[in-house]
């Protein structure tokens, strides 16, 4: 069957809802736009789902987290769509895209025509069989990327109360799911191969706090080496792991946070490339006029740091979904794309934001044995960038409109005596 919009999603994530909610603002017709997503369920707020989720006691479920409530906007829940004339095509895989005909091909067989394209692909959880590592289907593997993986891992979680779980990753999805994993009562080997956690974004400092936090609940943490092999039993169900320095961990489930690749394979050879992700200009426009690219697989132009990323960010997908569609809808009018990055993260009773850069020297400040701590990155004498646990809402604020400014700093002490009190004077 042959189906004609003029605009369509393919992938429907958190860009994808947060570009239906901007093109029902610039006013879309009813049966002009419609999303493809190979999920079953309307797009929704996936940081939730290494969250809330995984809460024991009155974890979030949908519809409670659909977009766009992690912005306070409006909820979307599948009636939403219907209300609105957009059409979601769910349980949809695309299998091929043509951007030069501008039809994609569903596994349904179906072919989509558009006048113009969002791709909204986001990023797959990378799986251990794609390092080497045999298991990755083993029924107490857990990965966490969409709603099947987080289900898979409440049902392992609840199997497994009492016992013990291994966490393979030191990143953010490791560090909250141990944290979830401690919570639901299972008792955590986290297993990565750096010096310390979350080892992009901290410095060893703030490392040390949480990884302290953690061990404070039960955590056990083995640094500095790897996962060498799964041992699984007759029924294939994994009981422990070999790590590369010798040692064997026991486990009756085993949770995967490796890192994730972007869902670009439909684009490869059609558009042009940049870190890993579609290459867009500040309109999020691809290299082909009529293709736009949105969150995870976009990569875009910073004006503030003069480079272009590709941010794996919730904050950048809601945003860059939301230009995306000014672009298409009001091309005249649409000024450049100008991205703070931020990041953030919940564990326990922790709460962390991050603004702009973390390159340079870095600067604590606050008192990290207590609840408020953080750090400043120095870039060439300036501020590029601020990390704060225990902040509130005045801080982030003043902090994103420091780092925007980029100030000057000359002496270090000074920020490490005033703290979060050198951007509130900025
Ligand atoms: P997203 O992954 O949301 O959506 C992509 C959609 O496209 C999916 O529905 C996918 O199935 C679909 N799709 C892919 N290929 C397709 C095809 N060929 N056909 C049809 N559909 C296809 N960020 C942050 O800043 N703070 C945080 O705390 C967290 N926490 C967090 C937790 C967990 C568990 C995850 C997995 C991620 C986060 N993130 C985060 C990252 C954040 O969620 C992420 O950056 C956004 O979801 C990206 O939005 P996208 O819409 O680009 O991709």
């Amino acid at each position: 069957m042959w189906r004609d919009f003029v605009y369509v999603i393919v992938g429907g994530g958190v860009a994808a809802g947060y570009a239906a909610l901007e093109f029902t603002k610039k006013g879309v017709s009813h049966g002009q736009l419609c999303i493809i997503s190979d999920e079953a369920v309307a797009p929704y707020e996936r940081p939730a789902l290494s969250k809330g989720f995984l809460f024991p006691e009155a974890p979030a479920r949908l519809p409670g987290f659909h977009t766009c409530v992690g912005a306070n906007e409006e909820k979307l829940t599948p009636n939403w769509y219907t209300e609105h004339g957009i059409e979601l095509i769910l349980g949809t895989r695309v299998v091929s895209a043509d951007t030069r005909l501008k039809t994609l091909l569903t596994a349904t067989g179906d072919t989509i025509t558009y006048k113009y394209l969002i791709i909204a692909t986001g990023a797959r959880a990378l799986k251990l069989d794609e390092i080497g590592i045999n298991g990755s289907n083993a029924e107490n593997v857990c990965y966490l990327r969409d709603l099947a993986d987080a289900t898979k891992l409440v049902n392992m979680m609840r199997m497994c109360t009492g016992g013990t779980a291994i966490v393979i990753g030191g990143g953010y999805i490791g560090m909250e799911c141990a944290a979830s994993l401690v919570m639901n009562k299972i008792k955590v080997t986290m297993v990565f191969p750096g010096s310390y956690c979350m080892g992009r974004l901290f410095s060893p400092k703030i490392a040390r706090y949480y990884e302290d936090f953690y061990k404070s609940k039960g955590v056990n943490f083995i640094k500095g080496t790897s996962l060498s092999s799964l041992v699984i039993n007759l029924d294939g169900k994994v009981t422990g792991a070999k790590l590369q320095d010798g040692r064997y961990v026991h486990a009756d489930m085993v949770v995967v946070g490796i890192g994730a690749r972007p869902n670009t394979s439909l684009f490869e050879g059609q558009l042009t490339f940049e870190n890993g992700g579609i290459q867009v200009n500040s309109q999020m426009q691809s290299s082909k006029t009529s293709v736009y690219a949105v969150g995870d697989i976009a990569s875009f132009p910073v004006k503030l740091f003069g480079n272009t990323r590709r941010l794996e960010h919730v904050d950048a997908a809601r945003k860059t979904a939301k230009h995306a569609v000014c672009a298409i809808m009001e091309p005249k009018t649409t000024s450049d794309f100008d991205y703070m990055p931020f990041f953030y993260s919940r564990v326990f009773s922790l709460s962390w934001q991050f603004y702009g850069d973390n390159v340079g020297e870095v600067v604590h400040f606050g008192d990290f044995s207590g609840t408020k701590f953080g750090a400043y990155w120095v870039n060439d004498n300036r501020l590029v960038g601020c990390f704060l646990e225990g902040g509130g809402n005045e801080d982030y604020v003043a902090i994103a409109d420091a780092i925007r400014l980029k100030p000057v700093v000359l002496d270090l002490g000074e920020l490490e005596r005033k703290g979060v009190d050198f951007v509130l004077a900025v």
